[in-house]
């Protein structure tokens, strides 16, 4: 029998397993309970698991074929490529700012992340907490006329709107990063292909426009929505402890790093990447170049 426990912090999103130790080999029921808090809650928190890059590799995969990060090897684990290191400082020292912005992982390709599973192996005494927004409700929470406006409309996602982007490389390194991951389209009602439900997928860090828009004609939309998501009552915010592994599901959850915490303090995670269904195209004039 499984001893799986699911208790619920916070309204909106975001619930704790008890129970389970996952340096362990799971049961397929013990597996299915998780799965199904998952899309239930869908931000997990399995606190006190001190677990190696093998064992958390091993209990990612139950869940789905994994993501490789070798395209990306400042943040890939050199022997592990389903590893992406998650640290405010890289090997040299120098200070990194990544994730500083609500987003989904991997909205700016044409194959997002279904889900990351991220642990903590070291966080600062105070500060650097990740907060988790609810994009059902969201979704959900708007009224039936400005759904309709949005049902079938889509936005472009592109790496080089975050602000730590834009305001740190040269213009040319923004042309670089542009051509190795061309903008895309994603859905901005998106269907969640296990649960069937829509979710509003449009993010702070990534989505620029509305198709068929201009930047202008579509920002105060885009800021409406995402302050209508990020509202008190449809956030979790985690408190990292050394030793938790939290998993969410970025189909209908949006997350922020919070940078509250000093330069000389550590913050160190590792994160596998649930690897999703193709989702997003080109835009159309980039869809006719490729096809010459
Ligand atoms: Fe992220």
């Amino acid at each position: 029998m499984s001893n799986v426990v699911v208790k619920k912090r916070s309204s909106a999103l975001g619930a704790e397993v008890l129970g389970v130790d996952l340096r362990e080999e799971l049961s397929e029921e013990t597996v299915a309970r998780i799965r199904e808090a998952w899309l239930e809650n869908l931000v997990l928190v399995f606190r006190d698991q001190h677990l190696t890059h093998e064992q958390h590799i091993a209990f990612s995969r139950r869940l789905g074929p994994l993501e490789t990060h070798e395209s990306i090897p400042k943040f890939c684990h050199p022997d592990h490529p389903e590893i992406l290191l998650v640290t405010n400082y890289e090997n040299t020292g120098k200070k990194l700012v990544v994730g500083r912005q609500w987003h989904s992982d991997l909205s700016t390709t044409r194959r997002p992340a279904k889900g990351s599973l991220l642990r903590c192996e070291e966080a600062p005494p105070a500060g650097g907490d990740t907060m988790f927004c609810n994009m059902y409700r969201a979704w959900e929470a708007l009224s039936p006329a400005y759904r309709a406006m949005l049902q079938d409309r889509w936005a472009l996602h592109d790496m080089t709107h975050a602000r730590e982007t834009r305001t740190r490389r040269s213009p040319e390194e923004l042309v670089d990063i542009r051509r190795r991951n061309p903008p895309v389209y994603q859905p901005v009602a998106r269907v969640h292909d296990e649960t069937g439900r829509t979710a509003l997928y449009v993010a702070e860090m990534t989505t620029v426009a509305f198709e068929g828009m201009s930047e202008a004609e579509s920002r105060p939309i885009l800021d409406y929505l995402f302050d209508r998501s990020v509202v008190y009552e449809n956030v979790y915010r985690h408190r990292w402890r050394p030793g938790d592994l939290v998993m969410w599901d970025n189909r209908c959850a949006m997350h922020i790093a919070l940078a509250d915490y000093g330069d000389d303090e550590r913050r160190v995670m590792y994160r596998t990447t649930l690897q999703g269904e193709p989702s997003g195209r080109l835009p159309e004039a980039e869809t006719s170049a490729a096809a010459e």
